[in-house]
């Protein structure tokens, strides 16, 4: 173990999730005091803390300062992930109101339609007995809908260099935010973010003369400025994407090793009458599958936060300006709060949660996720489609590693043995 404030720093940045795991203390109720670098750090481990922090005493509490200033690129300097206020308020009330149930049913749609693009390709392998990788599909599946949403842009063209872009930012915020020094500003960070400008702009223009709503029209109508609209976008594809695939990768793979998950997800499917969001919403196995998924899983990994006022945390003092994370991933594994807290149980969520903090994937607070109900929507839907036609193996029983950036991001492929599902396996 490093114990002086250079090596815990040189640790985190290698490793943050080994970073996290060797600090986890056996008393979690107070949080554990470590200076790295030249800055005072607590690590919170419990679902207490996060209450307090994000609920209960959240006037006390900012975002980071240190993590925007390094995700501002990715994030747009005034995109909602920056913004504080008013501003902020403003832009969540604009992005909510798109979330009303017209505007999810049409998403619901082609979302649907999304998935059936994949089938043949799906098929195809099933006639070569050959596993197939869903990887590069769930993540273009993501990247489609999030054009839809935000700028009512089918991505599909753009979708591959438009992936690489947003996946290359985010591993340089990620190689960044860990490194001790400031990252010199490179020439192939450069040409990601002018891949991103400039596609949102040539986008932004065509989309425009369209009359269906989407955020960036919605924005437009409220009167907003052209750069304050492009940060809004690519605030909404940054914190949107990369979490959303990931998320779904992960629930894939679960489901996929678990074959009793797939057939009552199947089951589920087939009883919802209609393809809406309100059936999707009441179908309660498959949106627990996929929140035991974000439990096992969280793509936002860590909450970042600093105070702004001396406090007292599980009876720590915490002064003024400190760094305060919460260790999401632990939170949602603590042994007091959840039975067997490292396996899959797919229906866990069908029964109340002991504490409401002990499950954040989204955050909490008043700067909760504002996509959330849009990333339940693809995941569960997604996995619906995939269950009620396929049974499902995958091809390594290992999950897929993963790479912690700023999000915690699967790095490696994930090959699916498929099999076409009978009708009179469901019943
Ligand atoms: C599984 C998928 C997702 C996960 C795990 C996730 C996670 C989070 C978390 C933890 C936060 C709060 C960060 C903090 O408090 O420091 C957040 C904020 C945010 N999320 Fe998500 N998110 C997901 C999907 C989405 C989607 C689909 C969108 C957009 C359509 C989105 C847009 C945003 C925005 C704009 C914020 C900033 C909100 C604010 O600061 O007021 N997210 N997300």
């Amino acid at each position: 173990m490093k114990t002086n404030p250079v090596g815990r720093l040189l640790t985190f940045q290698n490793d943050p999730f080994g970073f996290f795991d060797e600090h986890k203390p056996l008393d979690t109720t107070k949080p554990v005091r470590l200076n790295l670098g030249f800055r005072r750090f607590f690590f919170s481990y419990d679902p207490q803390h996060a209450q307090h922090i994000l609920q209960d005493r959240k006037q006390k509490y900012d975002k980071s300062s240190l993590v925007l200033k390094k995700i501002k690129a990715l994030s747009g300097p005034q995109g909602l992930i920056q913004l504080q206020g008013e501003d902020a308020l403003r832009v969540r009330q604009t992005a909510g109101k798109l979330m009303n149930t017209s505007g999810m049913d049409r998403l619901v749609q082609k979302v649907d339609s999304y998935v059936r693009d994949i089938f043949p390709l799906i098929d195809q392998s099933i006639e070569r007995r050959e596993p197939f990788d869903l990887v590069p599909h769930l993540t273009r599946i993501v990247l489609r809908t999030a054009g839809v949403f935000i700028l009512n842009h089918d991505l599909v063209s753009e979708s591959d260099h438009l992936n690489a872009a947003f996946v290359d930012l985010n591993r340089k915020a990620g190689e960044s935010l860990r490194s001790i020094a400031e990252c010199p500003f490179s020439p192939s960070k450069r040409r990601s973010l002018h891949t991103i400008h400039s596609e949102l702009d040539r986008i932004a223009e065509e989309v425009l003369k369209i009359e269906e709503p989407s955020l960036l029209k919605a924005m437009r109508s409220s009167g907003e400025e052209k750069s304050f609209i492009r940060d809004q976008l690519k605030a909404f594809m940054f914190a949107g994407y990369d979490t959303t695939a990931s998320s779904l990768i992960f629930a894939t793979y679960l489901v996929a090793a678990h074959e009793a998950a797939q057939k009552k997800i199947a089951e589920e499917a087939m009883r919802a009458t209609n393809l809406n969001y309100e059936d999707l919403k009441k179908s309660a196995f498959v949106q627990s599958t996929y929140k035991e998924a974000l439990r096992l899983y969280p793509s936002a990994y860590f909450l970042p936060r600093e105070t702004n006022q001396d406090d007292v945390l599980g009876g720590v003092r915490i002064p003024k300006g400190s760094q305060v994370f919460l260790s999401v991933r632990h939170i949602q594994r603590h042994p007091d709060y959840f039975e067997n807290p490292n396996e899959f149980i797919a229906d866990r969520f069908i029964h109340k949660l002991q504490h409401p903090y002990s499950f954040i994937p989204f955050g909490g607070g008043a700067r909760i996720c504002i996509g959330a109900a849009l990333a339940k929507l693809e995941a569960t839907l997604v996995l619906q489609k995939l269950c009620e036609r396929y049974k499902m193996r995958p091809l390594n029983s290992a999950p897929p590693e993963i790479e912690a950036l700023i999000t915690a991001h699967t790095k490696a492929p994930l090959p699916i043995f498929f099999q076409h599902r009978k009708m009179e396996e469901t019943v």
